[in-house]
Parts: C-alpha cells; sequence; structure tokens
C-alpha cells in the first residue's frame, strides 16, 4: 500500500543521507593527506617571495618560518622578544644562507590600529606571498569567566590576541594579494573552534572568528607537542599542514586530527 511505499523511499533517502555523509568524511581524510598529499610549490601559488609569520619564534610558528625558507621564501618574523628573534634568524641563515630574514619586535596585545601603523607600514615595503597568522594565546586552564587565572586583564589580553592581529595583518597583505591576484593566508586556529567548549569562552571564540570570516586558508591544529601519531612535533605538524594548501581551505592540517573531527561528524 501507499505507506510502506512511502516508508521504502524514505528508508531508501535515509540510507543515501547516511552514505553521504560517510564519503563526505572519507573524501575530507583521503584528499589532503593521502590522495594530495605530496609536497607542494607554494611560490605558485604565493606569487611573491616573501612569508610574514606572527609568532615566529616558537612552536607552531617557529616551523612554519623554518619550513618555509626551507622552501626558498623569504620570512618576516614577529613575535614579542627580539632575543629570541635573533635567535631564530641566526638558525634560519645558518641553515638557509640564501634566504633573506627581517624580524620586528611587537607584542599583539596591543589593542589599537595606531599600535599596528609602523609595521603595517613596514609590510608595505616587501612583497607578500604568504602570510601565516599564527600568535594565539589560550587560557591557561579553563574556567568561569570570573574565576579565569590573571583576570580582566588576563581576559583582555587573550581575545585580543586571538582576534585582532588576523583582522589587522590581514587586510594589510590582501590589498597586496589582491592586485597581484595572488597569496595564501594561512590561519591557525584550533580545535577548541569547532566545538563548543565549556570554560574556554574566549579562547574558542577567538578561534572561530579567524576560522570562519572567509576567504583562503584555515588550519585548526589540536594538541601539539609530543612526537606521535596523535600529537605530532610542530615540525611534523606544519609539513602536513603545508601540504594541505590549496586542496582544501579549511582542515585540522594533520591526518590524526582529521580522523578525529571527522569521526565527531558522523
Ligand atoms: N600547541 C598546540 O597544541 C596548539 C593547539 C591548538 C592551537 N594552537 C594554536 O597554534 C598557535 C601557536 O601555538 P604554539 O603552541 O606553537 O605557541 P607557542 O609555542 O606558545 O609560541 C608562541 C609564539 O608566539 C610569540 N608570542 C606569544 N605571545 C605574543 C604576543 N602577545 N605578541 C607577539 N608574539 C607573541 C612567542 O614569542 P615571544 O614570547 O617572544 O613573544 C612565540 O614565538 C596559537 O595560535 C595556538 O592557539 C596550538
Ligand atoms: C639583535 O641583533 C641586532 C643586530 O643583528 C643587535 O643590534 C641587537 O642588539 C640584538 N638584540 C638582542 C636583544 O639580542
Ligand atoms: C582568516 O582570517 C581572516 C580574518 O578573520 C579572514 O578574513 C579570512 O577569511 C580567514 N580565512 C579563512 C579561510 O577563514
Amino acid at each position: 500500500d501507499a505507506w510502506s511505499i512511502i516508508l521504502f523511499v524514505l528508508g531508501y533517502l535515509l540510507l543515501a543521507l547516511v552514505a553521504l555523509r560517510i564519503l563526505c568524511v572519507l573524501y575530507n581524510i583521503f584528499v589532503p593527506y593521502v590522495l594530495c598529499g605530496c609536497r607542494r610549490d607554494l611560490h605558485a601559488r604565493a606569487g611573491a617571495k616573501w612569508a610574514v609569520i606572527t609568532g615566529a619564534t616558537d612552536g607552531i610558528g617557529k616551523a612554519y618560518a623554518m619550513q618555509l625558507a626551507e622552501q626558498n621564501f623569504n620570512v618576516f618574523l614577529i613575535s614579542r622578544t627580539q632575543s629570541k628573534l635573533n635567535d631564530t634568524m641566526k638558525e634560519i641563515s645558518t641553515r638557509f644562507p640564501s634566504v633573506k630574514i627581517m624580524t620586528r619586535a611587537f607584542d599583539f596585545t596591543a589593542p589599537t590600529y595606531e599600535d599596528y601603523q609602523p609595521l603595517i607600514n613596514e609590510l608595505s615595503t616587501i612583497k607578500v606571498g604568504i602570510l601565516v597568522n599564527n600568535v594565539g594565546m589560550a587560557l591557561d586552564c579553563p574556567e568561569v569567566l570570573h574565576e579565569v587565572e590573571g583576570g580582566r586583564p588576563a581576559l583582555a589580553r587573550i581575545s585580543t590576541v586571538n582576534t585582532l592581529p588576523v583582522l589587522m595583518m590581514s587586510s594589510a597583505v590582501l590589498e597586496q594579494m589582491v592586485t597581484r591576484k595572488k597569496g595564501v593566508i594561512i590561519n591557525v586556529t584550533s580545535g577548541t573552534a569547532l566545538n563548543e567548549m565549556a570554560y574556554w569562552n574566549v579562547y574558542s571564540a577567538g578561534k572561530h572568528l579567524k576560522g570562519y570570516v572567509g576567504t583562503l586558508h584555515i588550519f585548526g591544529p589540536m594538541q601539539v607537542e609530543t612526537m606521535s601519531f596523535l600529537e605530532p612535533s610542530p615540525e611534523k605538524y606544519v609539513r602536513s599542514a603545508l601540504r594541505t594548501v590549496g586542496v582544501v581551505s579549511e582542515t585540522t592540517g594533520y591526518i590524526s586530527h582529521q580522523i578525529q573531527v571527522r569521526r565527531q561528524a558522523i
């Protein structure tokens, strides 16, 4: 009768939906990391020789600086501490002597456009092909808003660092990238942006902004620390993440993280 036909059709539709969902998930894992998981020539996409990296003297940012220098990009390094910038510069120039390096000490907790003006002027003097919006701060530990360690000053710093730099830096380099019709922007976000996470509000919300405002390329790393499949070193993580540039516009950057996230999607 009519009912069994309707149920029959609905059943098949449901199955098709589930199959589609699973296919999507597999696609998201296999295309960037298995099928297209080879090293990419970023120069064609970047269209200019300089790579600008925020928070470039430690962890993920430093790994981006090293590997972009390895790919023969000139690097413009930004972080707070000049001595760390000098050390990183020395390390890069020893390993890759032909690469040009510029450094600038800048504290991204700076809250106004005027604070950025000198930095933005300096950026306009070089041809920027790649911008890595890496700098970010997390809460030391998740906590209800009024009991966050460091109090309101910490809340102000964290929300500023996780939101303003990506807006100021991206809009500044986009001017030249759009004219050139080439360029790569990598937003380093976080797994916390994917889910609503209790007590991580300022951090997670800031990472949301980086991830969902728009256009070019975002990476959301999960945990990066020790040498293992689940938690790669920053070097291993960045090597994998750079291979996805131009293949997908939004990804975790690392296959085991991608599997974790996509599994949640099912
Ligand atoms: N590590 C992880 O497992 C993980 C997971 C998810 C997301 N992420 C995200 O990945 C990004 C990098 O994380 P990471 O763990 O590699 O960071 P990290 O090891 O703490 O490195 C921080 C870098 O940023 C600089 N920096 C810190 N605060 C700054 C400020 N206010 N102004 C300018 N520079 C500043 C530091 O140099 P100075 O101290 O000299 O300024 C250093 O070069 C962040 O956006 C983070 O949220 C990391
Ligand atoms: C960094 O290097 C520059 C020159 O390369 C030097 O003038 C400056 O004193 C150094 N700064 C620190 C803090 O080591
Ligand atoms: C990266 O962040 C900037 C600033 O929010 C945004 O304009 C850009 O579209 C973001 N990229 C992606 C892929 O979301």
